[in-house]
């Protein structure tokens, strides 16, 4: 029998909800049923962070906290969680010493986002990381805005906080916290509500399978970065969800010489240092993709399963032949991930299908990787164009070329045309970087959009060839970013 309650661990207790709204998020819970008001709603869109909050979860017998937009979490996804909020910081002893440091270095001044900001302080005080510098402090805090522009009292109280920290009472009750977890460890599906309207959370693949087949209509959710929206702003008249965050199988990262694996539940923050470690701008992009909370709870397959022509990851995957994995009941295919994309909000999934994961092939010795995110906004911000290339140079000449593109056109698309100009001509050739340029006109006919005009999006396309043929010939990376990222990474090789 599935158990009919969403669990999880509150103040030290386990707490059962059911009879609930499938759509319900997080923070409507904490806000209008618990009557927790300190964390706080601003955007409802996982923009600000006022609706920070963090959940402790076991891994591997440890816990590890992580920051979440509560305002487009579901509840249901909170299963098997501890949720700790702003209430929940000062003990006996008195305010938590992320929330002191913050009193005493005048860090808060309208107190609106001052709660989401303390929880993301405390994720990163929890983060395990000994030497906490400026840059993880930022990375930390993309995704919190103070809008009266008060950051730098708020970095100097994390720079106090969250170094060389002293264990706090979270620390002095893990022992108990992880004992309470055992509860939660059984491999019951879950499924609250009823036929017509539910919120399901199986705990084998099998019933995954079993349960999209029965209901497919039903909306399937990973990390609910992307659904959430449609129902905090889209209003979305959901009635049945399946989640499948609480299989395991799908949480798999594989790994052999030749190629990578992410499974359906893999999260960007997982799959972070496996992509790190191809290569340096993979880190780049992923400083820069949403923020920490959303980078928490969304999945790497939630980026290409949603089909969305602006995703970060589909151009980086198709430079690297990536092909996804879908299961019908026990079915089994395997699509190349270019050819996944068929058309705008159209793609090769049939209803009762879902992605199982995504697997990408490493690139060699001389393959030679690019990726450039271009938005308005360094930070927190979705791409106007999102480019990717893997050029083989060998013996000066490229051998072979793979240009991706996001943002150009319906879909995430290869640029044959510009990758076919520039094979078998030398990269240290100021014309084969324009040919490739130039080969870009015949791939795209980009649309204008609020992000940026079509005019736009293909000037910055063809600069973008230049400036990758040029860093792969050996211009000094200085001259083509403005923050010599890479240079500093080869620096400290
Ligand atoms: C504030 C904010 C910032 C963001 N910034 C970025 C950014 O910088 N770059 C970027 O690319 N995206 C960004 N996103 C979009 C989003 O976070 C990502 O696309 C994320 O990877 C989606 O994953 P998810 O697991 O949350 O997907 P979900 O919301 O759970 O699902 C998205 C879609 O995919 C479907 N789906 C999910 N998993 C599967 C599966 N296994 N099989 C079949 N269908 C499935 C769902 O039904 C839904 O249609 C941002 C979103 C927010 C809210
Ligand atoms: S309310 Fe703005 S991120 Fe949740
Ligand atoms: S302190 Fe809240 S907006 Fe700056």
């Amino acid at each position: 029998m599935p158990r009919s309650t969403i669990s999880f661990i509150r103040r030290g207790q386990r707490v059962d909800v059911d009879n609930i709204d499938p759509k319900t998020t997080l923070l409507d819970w904490l806000r209008l049923q618990e009557r927790s008001t300190g964390t706080k709603e601003g955007c409802a869109e996982g923009d600000c962070g006022a609706c920070t909050v963090v959940l402790a979860r076991e891994r591997d017998g440890k816990l590890v906290y992580e920051p979440v937009n509560a305002c487009i979490l579901l509840l249901g996804q909170v299963d098997g969680t501890e949720i700790i909020t702003v209430e929940d910081l000062a003990s006996s002893d008195g305010l938590h010493k992320v929330q002191k440091a913050m009193v005493e270095n005048h860090s808060s001044q309208c107190g609106f986002c001052t709660p989401g900001i303390v929880m993301s302080l405390f994720a990163l005080s929890h983060s395990g990381k000994e030497a906490i510098n400026r840059s993880d402090v930022n990375s930390t805090l993309a995704g919190n805005l103070c809008r009266c522009t008060g950051y730098r009292p708020i970095i100097d109280a994390a720079l106090e906080a969250c170094s060389n920290r002293l264990p706090d009472v979270f620390d002095d009750k893990a022992e108990q916290t992880l004992e309470l977890f055992k509860q939660f460890r059984s491999l019951e599906d879950v499924f609250v509500g009823d036929d017509e309207t539910f919120f399901a959370a199986p705990a084998a693949e099998s019933s995954l399978a079993f349960l999209i087949q029965k209901y497919p209509d039903a909306t399937l959710i990973a990390g609910a970065t992307d659904v959430g929206l449609w129902i905090t702003k889209g209003l979305a008249p959901i009635k049945r969800l399946i989640w499948l965050g609480r299989i395991r199988a799908l949480t798999a990262v594989e790994e052999t010489e030749s190629i990578l694996s992410f499974g359906a539940g893999v999260t960007h923050e997982a799959a972070a240092p496996y992509l790190e470690a191809i290569d340096h701008d993979f880190k780049e992009i992923l400083t820069r993709f949403g923020s920490k909370q959303v980078r928490s709870s969304g999945t790497v397959v939630g980026n290409i399963a949603n089909g969305s022509p602006i995703g970060d990851w589909p151009p980086c995957f198709i430079i690297l032949d990536a092909a996804v994995e879908l299961r019908a009941g026990l079915a089994t295919r395997m699509v190349a991930l270019e050819d996944y994309f068929i058309a705008y909000k159209k793609q090769n999934r049939e209803p009762g299908e879902y992605l199982r994961r995504v697997i990408l092939q490493k690139p060699s010795e001389s393959d030679h990787i690019r990726l450039f995110k271009i938005t308005k906004r360094r930070d927190e911000d979705i791409s106007a164009v999102m480019s990717a290339f893997r050029i083989t140079v060998e013996e000066g000449l490229i051998t072979q070329a793979r240009i991706a593109l996001g943002g150009m056109a319906g879909t995430p698309k290869r640029a044959r045309s510009a990758e076919a100009a520039i094979i078998g001509l030398p990269i240290k050739d100021i014309t084969t970087w324009r040919a490739g340029a130039e080969g870009l006109l015949l791939d795209f006919a980009p649309l204008s959009d609020h992000r940026a005009s079509a005019e736009y999006r293909m000037r910055v396309a063809r600069n973008l060839v230049i400036k990758a043929l040029a860093e792969i010939a050996g211009v000094p990376s200085s001259s083509t970013r403005i923050a010599g990222l890479r240079e500093a990474a080869h620096a400290a090789e």
